[in-house]
């Protein structure tokens, strides 16, 4: 993922994080009866609003959209909150929590294109399924070192919340990203690694030796494209799925400078590498490979041209749409993880010691039945 760059003409953020003055105006003028108003149950939506016509016992009547009557039990019956709750940033305010206010109030925000609402200390994040101005340059800005309550809603008060709690406590920080598959874990982790790297970038101009090998912050950024490329790959529900869970640690110095990171991984889908379902795909680099973007690369491998010849990835798809691979092959950094002849510049297998004493990896390989 390329570094937010410092771009003055950057989109303005505010109609993705505020709720425009004339929409609040609308939102206001609701109409609502503290007393008549209630939430009800709905097959198709979820919860629909209704208005209470009447009590019998344990049951209540009301008028449901599209004029019908119907009876519910009165556990199933929810209030609803005022009009100037309408759109809330965050969700711990509402005078009455129950899911039904809780599912019109994100979802509500999502109509007007605020992807982020707080629930107390949780930030719950929507995919958008498109890329909305709300993590470039000018947007992270606007979030360095403000106050939770100073700011709408984000990613980025989260992240600036942990680094400043950080500097003041000296206390380590940690941040849980969790949701369904496609629910945009990645993609947010993705944006507060790259906030990181920004707030904590060094401020000193960069040796020679960095600028060939990129500063410590492009590097942190950079370990993505490798590790989705090994460990992501298409299913059903995520273009992207990654297979694999992480637990990434960024270090910092004294003074809040960059130090590095590590990323600790677990549970790799492993059946994956030999099946896969008709609409779904192997890991993303069997096929970046086959893409021959990377001149040399496929002949290194000893690969053929048709990816048919290579049963074990080519069970289900074998493109994603709008996807690249050629163009995904050459963001993964190839030249350090699969061109070299030096195996201490393979950092996935150089951690530890590199050869066994009285084994000849050589002759290793050819029982291993490499060929068959
Ligand atoms: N904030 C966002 N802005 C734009 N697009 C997004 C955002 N979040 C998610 N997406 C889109 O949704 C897709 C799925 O998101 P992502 O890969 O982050 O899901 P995930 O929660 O990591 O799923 P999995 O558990 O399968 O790995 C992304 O590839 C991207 O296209
Ligand atoms: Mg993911």
């Amino acid at each position: 993922m390329p570094k937010p760059q410092a771009n003055p003409e950057d989109e303005d953020p505010t109609p993705y994080l505020f709720v425009s003055l004339e929409q609040k105006r609308i939102d206001q003028t609701k109409p609502y009866d503290a007393k008549k108003s209630c939430w009800v149950p709905d097959e198709k939506e979820g919860f629909v609003l209704g208005e209470i016509r009447g009590t019998k016992g344990d049951l209540v009547t009301v008028l449901v959209p599209g004029g019908e009557e119907k009876s519910f039990k009165k556990e199933l019956v929810n209030q609803v909150n005022p009009p100037k709750y309408e759109k809330v940033e965050d969700m711990a305010d509402l005078t009455y929590l129950n899911d039904a206010a809780v599912l019109h109030n994100l979802k509500q925000r999502y109509y007007a294109k605020l992807i982020y609402t707080y629930s107390g200390l949780f930030c719950v994040a929507i995919n958008p399924y498109k890329r909305f101005p709300v993590y470039t340059n000018r947007c992270a800005k606007l979030y360095r070192g403000k106050r939770r309550n100073e700011v709408p809603p984000h990613i980025f008060a989260i992240s600036d919340g942990a680094y400043v709690n950080m500097l003041t406590n000296h206390e380590n920080q940690s941040m849980l990203i969790t949701g369904e598959s496609g629910a945009g874990k990645t993609e947010n982790t993705k944006k507060v690694i790259a906030y990181f790297a920004t707030v904590g970038a060094s401020t000193k101009k960069p040796s020679e030796e960095q600028q060939k090998k990129g500063t410590l912050e492009d590097q942190v950024v950079q370990t993505n494209p490798v590790l989705e490329a090994f460990g992501n790959a298409k299913t059903v529900r995520n273009d992207n799925s990654s297979r694999f869970g992480k637990f990434i640690r960024i270090h910092f110095g004294p003074t809040g400078k960059l130090a590095g990171a590590d990323i600790e991984t677990y549970l790799l889908e492993k059946a994956r590498v030999i099946s896969q379902q008709s609409l779904e795909r192997s890991y993303h680099i069997f096929y970046q490979i086959m893409s021959g973007a990377v001149s040399g690369l496929k002949g290194m491998c000893c690969l053929s041209e048709d990816i048919k010849d290579y049963y074990y990835v080519s069970q289900g798809k074998l493109t994603i749409p709008n996807v690249d691979d050629g163009e995904e092959l050459t963001l993964t950094d190839v030249t350090q993880c699969l061109l070299s002849n030096n195996i201490n510049e393979y950092n996935f297998v150089a951690q530890g010691k590199t050869t066994i004493p009285n084994v000849d990896d050589g002759e290793e390989c050819r029982l291993t039945d490499v060929s068959g």
